[in-house]
């Protein structure tokens, strides 16, 4: 099969275009390496049947061409992490809205099968322990720019169901929860890269807050085999399916796993939201999935637990000192 990927030279995306391409399909992503990079696909090779498109989404004049050729799209592309969004709420809404309409538009002639990443912070503050896809959402003041990320993408899940009710294009829409493993880079605020290269360097590891929420984190090649597998399944079409893990750990306990694993001589420091971020910063205590949709569309459940996620993520950082 052919596939684009948006966004293929991030961290998910690199992953999917890895596994794609090994199963002997064809892929042609597009980026603007602006958060992604080459360096993240050099496992291909000139025997490898990948095409890179660098180019910014928002403007591409050969996006409908390149989607048109294509038998399905994976748009993964969006400005992603939270301290990115803080700091540039412009390109995040923009990136993430406009981009998605221009991949869902660009679909439409062929009726080109999509599947939108979205992300579990549409939830925003709800605080029920389990997150089901029914749920409502509760999602901040637009005076607080945190939420415009959860709302972007909260906006491309809507653009997505609408062209799938209005068109009858088969999009279907995938919401990770935290994800985690090889290239995930520290830069834009993601917390295990973040603690893993800091203990490797016996330098302290900053946990926001009291260090009492909780998170569940899914390795990154568990992320791909359920986007690969809700894309061959017909039943997953104009739907919404959570992905992530369901092992709960706070950031506090992360911070000591860390440590205790890498048998490192870090220490952990407590920062205030306000100086990680900006006053008036929200954090949800948890994050938890309920993955029951995805186990009966495909009999998904992650492989990987915390320990094994922290060796992989070391071993990256080891082998890629610079
Ligand atoms: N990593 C996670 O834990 C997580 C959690 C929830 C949702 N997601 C979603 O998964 C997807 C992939 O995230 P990721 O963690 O791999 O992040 P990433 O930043 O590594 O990947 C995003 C990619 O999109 C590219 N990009 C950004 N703007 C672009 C534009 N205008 N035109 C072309 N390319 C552009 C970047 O260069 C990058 O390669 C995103 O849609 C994100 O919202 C990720």
């Amino acid at each position: 099969m052919k596939y684009l990927v948006t966004g293929g030279a991030g961290f998910i995306g690199s992953h999917l275009v890895e596994s794609l391409l090994k199963d002997g399909h064809s892929v042609t992503v597009i980026d603007d390496f602006s958060t992604g990079s080459r360096e993240n696909l050099s496992f291909a090779n000139k025997k490898s049947k990948l095409d890179i498109v660098e180019g910014d989404l928002l403007n591409l004049p050969e996006l409908e061409y390149l989607i048109s050729r294509s038998d399905m799209v994976y748009h993964l592309a969006a400005a992603v992490g939270v301290e990115l969004v803080v700091h540039d709420p412009v390109r995040t809404i923009m990136t993430n809205v406009h981009g998605t309409e221009r991949v869902l538009k660009g679909a439409e002639r062929c009726h080109t099968k999509v599947l939108i990443a979205s992300t579990s912070e549409v939830y925003g503050k709800s605080d029920k322990a389990k997150f089901h896809e029914g749920d409502d959402l509760l999602i901040g003041p637009s005076s607080n720019c945190r939420w415009s990320y959860a709302c972007s993408k909260l906006l491309d899940e809507f653009f997505g169901m609408a062209y799938f009710r209005a068109e009858k294009m088969p999009i279907l829409i995938v919401r990770l929860f935290n994800t985690v493993g090889p290239r995930q880079t520290g830069r834009y605020g993601m917390v295990l890269p973040r603690f893993v290269s800091k203990a490797l360097a016996g330098e302290p590891l900053q946990v926001y807050g009291n260090g009492k929420q909780t998170r569940c984190f899914c390795h990154v090649s568990d992320t791909v085999r359920a986007l690969r597998g809700l894309a061959v399944c017909d039943k997953a079409v104009g739907k919404v399916f959570n992905v992530g893990s369901t092992e709960e750990i706070s950031m506090n306990g992360l911070a000591a796993t860390v440590i205790k694993r890498l048998k490192s001589k870090s220490v952990i420091e407590h920062v205030s939201y306000e100086k990680a971020y900006e006053s008036g910063f929200e954090d949800m205590m948890r994050r938890l999935p309920d993955t029951k949709a995805i186990g009966n569309a495909i009999g998904w459940k992650p492989a990987h637990n915390l320990n094994q996620i922290i060796d992989s993520v070391a071993d990256y950082f080891r082998n890629n000192k610079k």
